[in-house]
């Protein structure tokens, strides 16, 4: 709900409220984001000023004792006295930079309008309500819309601005953030999301103190570096309780955001695209609009803020056929045949994938052109016949006729030097011209802030995707920008204006996608940036679900999807069971974690199923099998993190409470530590759950030599005799099973079985040995 009563705006979600006031002087001035307060006026919020400190600027004459260096503020520009991270910065006609902009009229209105060519967040008109404040530079004839769009039931509201250039001379956009929210005091911690290629995600907690703590990238996509999710959350904050505050941004090139402690204490939280290597040249009647940021307030801890962040993504973000569709499980070809792939590879992987119960084969990189590594091709989107004689339809129609989906690779915006396309057209490469050039996997971009590259991309893409039965497709973008230009002439005066190039080559792209997307709504689109280097609200607007690492090792993973969580649903991340050793850390991890891990996220395989002995194909199978009676839950429920001091705990509670997966993650064992406790979340304190798990056999082999003290033959460890046994005689693993309240699982949690600690195994004790893990099922009677 949106109000605005004696220059007071206030807009209410269902539990939060954000505030801010009209000053007399035409400025606004931020009052509160946080829990819900009411107020009938601006008295006893407003700032007090009755003198000057120091050589502090006093704002004018008649508001002489105005300094808008202290003032929490809405938005703020440089020239006026605040020194602050500026919300928006342009160079006028005559050079100067100072801006000063007052309220002029504001509109509420229900719904949300579109961003013309970037995307944002939907809702219908009972969903969402708008409130645009215009203001206007008190000095040139320049205006700025605020945008405030309040999604009440998911407790979050966005923001975005537009900037029109009302004059009849052109002038430079230096910078135009999303959001700014000035606190009044600093006690908070910036938490960010930094990594880098197959270490995506890592958190990491910041006190803000003084000065600035910097949440960026120019890489040129969203990156692995620095996902634009951030948090600022309380000191005390933890997971159930304390102030916790997330941010993102609807956008997926350079972004930038800030926490800056003022000399004066207060603390000043901006988000947007990044200044740095952007300008844009805006002349008479042109405007400007700011990706959409999204903002979230919880009293109740990293979790309930998470939860807040989920619906929304899954509410107002993800769209189309897919948005509330189990996923299904697919098969990815990458790391079991890299670029060695053929027809009769793919068939039997495909025969295998078929028989555990596989419903989607993605056939990954390397059925186009001379593909046979990195080196070539990307850009001449034509199937290799040598590899794939019947061509994508021929191989979509087996893959039919087994009875599963098909989905292809593609990685449009690239090309390689050793391709058709850029022999024909080596002007489309982002590279300077005459000047040495910088590759990353031996690969350059495509030009998409030019029409005619757009236009070359949606023709080839369309092609493909109508050369067979293609159901899915995972669109991949594997390096970062190095040399910017484009020789395409943006501005309306025909001057060359290389500042805007990376916003709008992340135009072009989402052109391209949004006709893509439109033109093919059956497909189910995964974004991919050589893992996670692209993860933002951007990608997802268009694609339901993103690739998450190129690490598909469990371990890394717990931190990876862990990382993810805090700002994304279960149901946009991509997560797959692969082979071991792992192909990225050579880890050995049991298959058990490697699933269980991977159901936290959109379940899929990525190994040789070809060369997987006869049992693990069986445990694949029942797996399979499991997960799609549980996947409801895991896509769509609320998903918890909990703390535990020996273990990784995680939790997904489905939205009627009824049913219910928490698993236990074992990193390195700790000798003599037995006992563990089950902690839940989420359920329904006074029903009764069946709470259980699926018992799992043990490998003999596991305890080496040390069957010797119960076996009545030795057996030597690496023997043919162990191998032997191991064959026909598995170990019973311990079985839990209760009938209990929600809320001894939630308040007190569960006792579960002692573990091994090198002495008296039987079918009631937990082997729990490094890489471990167990999922309890929760159903309610
Ligand atoms: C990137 C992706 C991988 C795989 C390869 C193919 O690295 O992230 O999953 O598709 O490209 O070249």
């Amino acid at each position: 709900m949106i109000s605005c009563h004696n220059g007071v705006f206030t807009l209410k979600t269902k539990n939060t409220c954000y505030l801010f006031f009209r000053r007399p002087s035409g400025h606004l001035e931020h009052f509160h984001y946080g829990e819900i307060i009411d107020t009938d006026g601006p008295d006893a919020l407003m700032q007090k000023n009755e003198f000057l400190p120091g050589n502090a600027i006093s704002y004018s004459k008649e508001d002489s004792r105005l300094n808008l260096e202290n003032l929490c503020l809405e938005m703020s520009s440089l020239g006026k006295g605040d020194i602050r991270e500026p919300f928006i910065g342009v160079t006028l006609e005559d050079g100067s930079e100072s801006l000063d902009f007052l309220y002029d009229h504001h509109e509420i209105y229900q719904g949300k309008n579109d961003y013309e060519s970037l995307p944002s967040s939907y809702g219908s008109t009972d969903e969402v309500e708008t409130l645009v404040v215009t203001l206007k530079d008190r000095n040139s004839d320049l205006k700025l819309e605020l945008f405030y769009h309040v999604y009440e039931t998911v407790d979050v509201i966005t923001r975005s601005s537009r900037l029109i250039n009302c004059s009849d001379s052109s002038v430079i956009l230096k910078r135009l953030l999303s959001a700014q929210i000035d606190f009044p005091h600093h006690h908070y911690s910036m938490v960010t999301f930094h990594g880098a290629w197959a270490r995506e995600m890592e958190k990491t907690v910041q006190p803000c103190q003084s000065g600035k703590l910097v949440n960026s990238t120019l890489a040129g996509v969203s990156s692995n570096r620095a996902n634009p999710f951030f948090m600022i959350s309380g000191r005390e904050t933890t997971e159930e309780h304390g102030d916790c505050y997330g941010f993102n941004l609807v956008y997926s090139g350079n972004h930038y955001s800030v926490a800056e402690v003022s000399p004066y204490g207060k603390l000043r939280v901006a988000a947007g695209m990044n200044p740095e290597r952007f300008s844009m040249n805006l002349g008479p009647g042109e405007a400007f609009q700011s990706p959409e940021a999204v903002m979230s307030y919880s009293k109740e801890g990293f979790t309930g803020l998470s939860h807040q962040m989920h619906d929304f993504v899954r509410r107002h973000i993800v769209r189309g056929q897919w948005q509330w569709k189990q996923r299904p499980v697919l098969f990815n070809s990458w790391e079991a045949s890299y670029f060695k792939i053929s027809e009769k590879k793919l068939s039997g992987l495909a025969k295998k994938a078929k028989a555990v119960g596989i419903e989607l084969f993605v056939l990954d990189d390397g059925w186009f052109g001379e593909r046979k590594n990195d080196e070539s091709s990307l850009g001449d989107w034509h199937v290799n016949k040598k590899k794939l004689p019947g061509g994508l339809r021929g191989l979509s129609e087996k893959i039919n006729a087994l009875g599963m989906d098909f989905g292809i690779w593609v990685e449009p915006e690239m090309v390689n030097e050793d391709s058709e396309c850029y022999r024909r057209h080596p002007e489309w490469a982002v590279r300077i011209p005459e000047k040495h050039h910088s590759e990353g996997r031996n690969q350059m971009i495509l030009d998409l802030s030019r029409q005619e590259v757009q236009e070359y991309v949606i023709d080839a893409m369309r092609k493909v995707f109508s050369s067979g039965n293609i159901r899915y497709v995972k669109w991949d973008m594997n390096r970062i920008f190095s040399d910017h230009f484009s020789p395409a002439r943006f501005s309306a005066s025909g001057e060359m204006d290389q500042g805007s190039f990376s916003y709008r080559y992340i135009l072009g792209l989402y052109r391209i996608l949004e006709t893509l997307v439109a033109e093919f709504p059956h497909i189910l689109f995964e974004g991919c940036a050589s893992g996670g280097n692209r993860f933002d609200l951007g990608i997802l607007s268009y694609m339901p679900q993103i690739w998450a690492s190129d690490n598909t090792d469990a371990i890394s993973r717990l931190s990876i999807q862990e990382g993810y969580s805090y700002g994304y649903p279960l149901s946009v991340i991509g997560a797959h069971v692969s082979d071991c050793p792992n192909h990225q850390t050579l880890r050995n991890v049991p298959e058990k974690t490697r699933y269980h891990v991977a159901c936290y996220g959109l379940l899929g395989y990525e190994c040789n199923l070809e060369d997987a002995s006869k049992e693990r194909l069986k445990e694949i199978k029942e797996e399979i099998r499991e997960y799609k009676k549980w996947r409801g839950v895991y896509q769509f429920g609320d998903f918890y993190r909990i703390p535990h001091p020996d273990v990784k705990s995680w939790m997904v509670v489905d939205k009627e409470k009824k049913r219910a997966v928490g698993s236990i993650f074992q990193t390195l064992m700790k000798a003599n530590r037995p006992d563990l406790i089950f902690r839940g979340k989420g359920l329904i304190p006074d029903e009764t759950y069946h709470f259980y798990n699926i018992p799992i056999t043990h490998n003999v082999k596991t305890f080496g030599s040390l069957i010797n003290t119960a076996s009545p033959v030795h057996i030597r460890d690496g023997s043919l005799t162990q191998d032997l046994i191991a064959k026909f005689y598995r170990l019973e693993g311990e079985k839990e099973d209760c009938r209990i309240r929600g809320s001894v699982i939630c308040h007190r949690g569960v006792s579960l079985k002692q573990a091994f600690i090198g002495t008296g195994f039987n079918e009631h004790v937990r082997l729990f040995q490094d890489f471990s893990s167990r999922t309890y099922y929760m159903e309610a009677d």
